[in-house]
């Protein structure tokens, strides 16, 4: 055993199910999330999900084959279910033997899980609420997240802490990944001991030195609070849209601004309300390549988690995992009925 003994002895069911040495994803980030950083985090012992966002199926054939050349380790791929290329993005997994699908953006209905299975891949989903976890389970995903709303990117509307309180203490037998709001070994190794598998992080790894986001982005990452990182109102009741945590900028005008004309458009009957959800999304991909890519943090959208508060210098994957990994096993330690 290495010096991180009662940590790993935690880590043990999420390394068995990510086929990992760490139990610690890095969370799918479209834009950022790409072969790279992806395999990055596969060589450093983490489970890396590379971001499909609205690639079709060739665009992704080609990061996937890319990131295989880069890592021989598991990784995962993130496919929107909103993505019309659902299927083919599927197919194209299946094909390069992908080990991990992770699907997001709503939940999987059961072809679709059973598809992945059929290529021997196995699937991940989100869920909201127990219910829905339930049936998740039964239409046999091999894993749940839960994503509390203090993430950053597309939000449900309930916090971490209330989740871990409905689904995974009431699940605790069932593989189950917590994610949203987690940095510090000591969260992390106390969700381990609560009874989830593994737990997910986004916005840390967005400003990591591997990350290929533009330094303005990671700039204005370092420079924000807690309080920065908001979510957009929601202007109509029937017109429901997925929140996105983001630090707020005049991206955040101009969506309201684009959610309003889309009302608008919807009201007077010229589009379905389903149409303009998707429009939403293209909204919030296009603007968060131009901050991404292009470094304009004004126009550009900033997702990120209220974590943001405690990230104040950019550190390398492996300082940010021993970070973690010291801050668990030290309080382990110094933990009375530490197991
Ligand atoms: C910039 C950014 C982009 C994201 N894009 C996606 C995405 O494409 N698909 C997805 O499932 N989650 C996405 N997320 C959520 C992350 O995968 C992860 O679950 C989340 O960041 C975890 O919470 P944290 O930000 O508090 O660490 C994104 C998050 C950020 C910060």
């Amino acid at each position: 055993m290495t010096n991180y003994q009662k940590i790993n002895k935690l880590m043990e069911r999420g390394r068995e199910l990510l086929g990992s040495k760490y139990a610690l994803l890095g969370g799918a980030m479209t834009w950022i999330s790409d072969a790279n950083l992806v395999s990055a985090m596969a060589n450093r012992g983490m489970f890396g999900v590379l971001a499909s966002g609205a690639m079709d199926g060739i665009v992704l054939s080609r990061e996937v084959a890319s990131t295989q050349l880069k890592t021989p380790y598991n990784f995962g791929v993130n496919i929107i279910l909103m993505n019309p290329h659902l299927h083919d993005l599927v197919d194209v997994c299946g094909a390069a033997h992908v080990s991990h699908i992770v699907f997001a953006g709503g939940i999987p209905d059961k072809t679709i899980i059973d598809k992945s299975h059929s290529y021997g891949m196995r699937v991940f989903a989100f869920a909201p609420i127990l219910s829905i976890a339930k049936r998740l389970f039964k239409h046999g995903i091999d894993a749940l997240i839960l994503e509390g709303n203090e993430a950053g990117g597309h939000v449900g509307s309930v916090s971490t802490m209330v989740l871990i309180q409905d689904i995974l203490l009431n699940m605790k037998e069932y593989p189950i990944v917590v994610a949203g709001g987690i940095l510090r070994g000591e969260v992390f190794a106390s969700l381990l001991q609560l009874g989830a598998v593994a737990c997910q992080m986004g916005t840390i790894f967005a400003c990591s030195r591997e990350s290929g986001a533009h330094p303005n982005f990671k700039r204005a990452f370092l420079q924000a609070k807690g309080r920065d990182a908001a979510t957009p109102v929601q202007l109509h009741k029937k017109f429901s849209i997925a929140p996105v945590r983001a630090i707020a900028n005049r991206a955040t005008e101009e969506f309201v601004e684009k959610q309003r004309e889309i009302i608008a458009r919807f009201e007077r009957g010229e589009i379905s309300a389903e149409d303009g959800q998707l429009m939403l999304e293209h909204f919030w991909v296009g603007a968060l390549r131009i901050a991404v890519k292009d470094g304009n943090v004004d126009r550009g959208s900033l997702m990120s988690g209220q974590i943001v508060q405690l990230i104040t210098k950019e550190k390398s994957l492996s300082e940010i995992i021993s970070d973690i990994m010291n801050e668990a096993e030290l309080y382990l330690n110094n933990t009375v009925c530490s197991g």
